[in-house]
C-alpha cells in the first residue's frame, strides 16, 4: 500500500494549521520561528491633515501650545510601549499623533485654518530603552463623518514604521464609521482601546507593534 504523501509546510499552513502545531509534531521550525510573533499594529490611512510643516511646539502636552493652555474637552493621556513583533522594545522610534481640536478643526490650511491655537493638535515624542512614550491630549472628539480618533504615526531612522488611528472603546460613533467598521474584530481591538477614568482625566493604553 503506498504512503500518503507527507504534506508540505504550505499545505499545513493553508489548513489552519498552527505554528506550535507543527513545530509540535514535525520539529521542522526552530524555536525562534516557533514561538508566537505579536501582530503587528494595523495600519490606517494616514488621512488628509498631517502638518505640512511641524509646529514650533510639538512636545508630549498637546494640551499646552507655547505659553497658551487648552481646556476644553476632556484630559487624557494616551501611553504605551513601542515593541517590535517578538516583543523587544524598539530604542530610538519616534511616535507622532495628531487630532482635531473640541470643535473638529485640524490645524492644517485644508482644514480652514479654524482650529483653536491654544490646542498644540500634534505632539511629538521619541521613545528610550523601554520603548515607552506618553502624550497628554484631550480624548479625541467626533467631527463630520467621523467617529473620534487619534492619529498614530511611528517612525525609526526617517522610516515610516506605521500609521494608524486609535479609538475610543465603547463610542457609539465608532459602527458608523466606515475607517473602523473595515478591522477584522483582532484589528478593532487592537486600535479601539479603553480611555478609564484616570488621576488626571482618562488614560489609555495603546500598545504598538512594529516590524522594525
Ligand atoms: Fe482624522
Amino acid at each position: 500500500m503506498p504512503h500518503a504523501p507527507l504534506p508540505t509546510r504550505r499545505s499545513l499552513l493553508a489548513s489552519g494549521t498552527t505554528w506550535m502545531a507543527l513545530a509540535g509534531t514535525s520539529g521542522w521550525l526552530s524555536p525562534a520561528m516557533a514561538q508566537t510573533a505579536l501582530r503587528p499594529t494595523p495600519k490606517q490611512t494616514e488621512g488628509p491633515f498631517y502638518p505640512i510643516a511641524l509646529p514650533r511646539d510639538h512636545d508630549f502636552d498637546l494640551l499646552r501650545n507655547g505659553s497658551a493652555t487648552y481646556s476644553k474637552g476632556q484630559i487624557a493621556w494616551v501611553e504605551g510601549q513601542v515593541t517590535d513583533t517578538h516583543g523587544a522594545p524598539v530604542s530610538g522610534a519616534v511616535v507622532e499623533i495628531w487630532q482635531c481640536d473640541h470643535e473638529g478643526n485640524y490645524h492644517h490650511p485644508r482644514d480652514g485654518g479654524k482650529a483653536d491655537p491654544a490646542f498644540q493638535g500634534f505632539g511629538k515624542v521619541m521613545v528610550g530603552k523601554d520603548g515607552r512614550y506618553r502624550f497628554r491630549t484631550m480624548k479625541p472628539q467626533p467631527y463630520t463623518g467621523r467617529t473620534p480618533h487619534i492619529h498614530v504615526k511611528v517612525i525609526l531612522d526617517r522610516k515610516e514604521l506605521l500609521t494608524t488611528q486609535l479609538y475610543v472603546a465603547g463610542d457609539p460613533g465608532n459602527d458608523r464609521d466606515s475607517l473602523w467598521r473595515r478591522l477584522d474584530m483582532q484589528e478593532r481591538a487592537a486600535l479601539t482601546r479603553v480611555f478609564a477614568p484616570s488621576a488626571e482625566g482618562v488614560r489609555a493604553d495603546f500598545p504598538i507593534v512594529v516590524q522594525a
